[in-house]
């Protein structure tokens, strides 16, 4: 064995141990295969443990997390505690606190994968979104003022800093060119109206593009038409760029058209530390336990962390599985593939190790 990678692994609520056994279950297949050796650390981090003992997360959390390389997570989201206690406190905690600046999500339809938009295919639908991750209206700066009265003053404020801004687009711009497909970057913005976070974005773009990527096409779209060639012309993208909400936003709209939260995957990546791989949809409460949800977005995010970590070949390797594995599901929606969730796994499994 050449390698053996330490990877934590939170579960978190719903169906995201489900998915993530499913991930583990294909991971140790290809490592078998690639002489890559796991070892899969638990923590139980999520909304049971939360309504158990009261406590979020330890104070000392991120520090032992920064001990791994990588961190694989089901989701996060417990119908029983109010919206934003478990995101902010575990989702968005680590990605502030392990300094996970980009929110990789690539947006690629498999052959045999339906999508929703008429007359497009596998050869139309590959591109990228690099949405920034630290920064922007989620940092959660703002606040109330006379709240709860007939007067009351709603303030939240999106923070952009020339630093993180451009470490976000430098990396948008390396993938582009390690992609070598179209050699576009296109930034989404909203120019228009929003013209000081959009202004920073656009110069630093520029500055940061011309001076350092000339061989890149510096490509703008304001946010809303983005979301309109998303779906008349997707072929168009190549690497899409934008700021942590407008990134929320598209990339919901990304994941509709290469097939669903199926099979969504992102990565919340620190280039020089920890980063996190996540299906991109939530805890599905009503699936849980039924063996009805679709691992194969987990299984994506599992892949996902093979080519950070730099096991390109064991991640090329798990695509090729993923994709022959999309060809035989009835569908990637829940309960309608045709298969359960542990059948998916062995499925891919078995195309991993062929
Ligand atoms: C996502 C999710 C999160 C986000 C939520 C759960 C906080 O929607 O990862 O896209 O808004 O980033
Ligand atoms: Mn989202």
């Amino acid at each position: 064995m050449s390698k053996k990678y330490s990877i934590a692994v939170i579960g978190g609520d719903g169906t995201g141990p489900e998915v993530v056994a499913e991930g583990i279950k294909v991971l140790q297949a290809v490592g078998d295969v690639s002489g890559i050796g796991f070892e899969f650390v638990d923590y139980d981090f999520g909304g049971e443990r939360y309504l158990r003992t009261g406590e979020v997360m330890p104070e000392s959390a991120a520090e032992e997390l920064k001990k791994f390389p990588a961190i694989y997570l089901g989701a996060i989201g417990h119908p029983d505690v109010k919206p934003g206690i478990l995101e902010k406190g575990i989702l968005l905690k680590l990605r502030f606190d392990l300094e996970q600046y980009i929110n990789l999500r690539p947006v690629k339809l498999y052959p045999g994968v339906e999508t929703p938009l008429k007359d497009k295919g596998p050869e139309d639908i590959d591109f990228v979104v690099v949405r920034e991750n630290n920064e922007g209206l989620y940092l959660g700066a703002g606040g109330f003022f006379k709240k709860g009265t007939d007067r009351e003053v709603a303030v939240q404020e999106s923070i952009n800093t020339r630093f993180g801004v451009e470490r976000c687009l430098r990396f948008a711009f390396e993938l582009c060119r390690k992609r070598a497909k179209k050699k576009m970057v296109t930034l989404c913005g909203k120019t228009n109206v929003l013209t000081y976070a959009f202004d920073l974005w656009e110069r630093a773009f520029h500055e940061v593009g011309e001076k350092d990527y000339p061989d890149i096409k510096l490509d703008y779209a304001h946010v809303d038409a983005t979301c309109m060639w998303m779906v008349k012309n997707p072929e168009f993208f190549d690497v899409i760029v934008t700021d942590n909400m407008f990134g929320d936003i598209i990339t919901d709209l990304g994941a509709i058209i290469q097939g669903g939260m199926g099979i969504a995957a992102g990565g919340n990546i620190n280039p020089d530390g920890t980063s996190m791989f996540e299906p991109i949809g939530g805890s599905a409460p009503k699936y849980t336990g039924q063996g009805k949800i679709n691992p194969l977005a987990a299984i994506s995010a599992a892949q996902m962390m093979l080519d950070i970590l730099g096991e390109e070949e064991a991640s090329r390797r798990l695509e090729g599985a993923i994709v022959k594995a999309c060809g035989k599901l009835k569908s990637l929606s829940a309960g309608r593939m045709g298969y359960t969730t542990s059948e998916v796994g062995d499925l891919v499994a078995g195309f991993a190790a062929e």
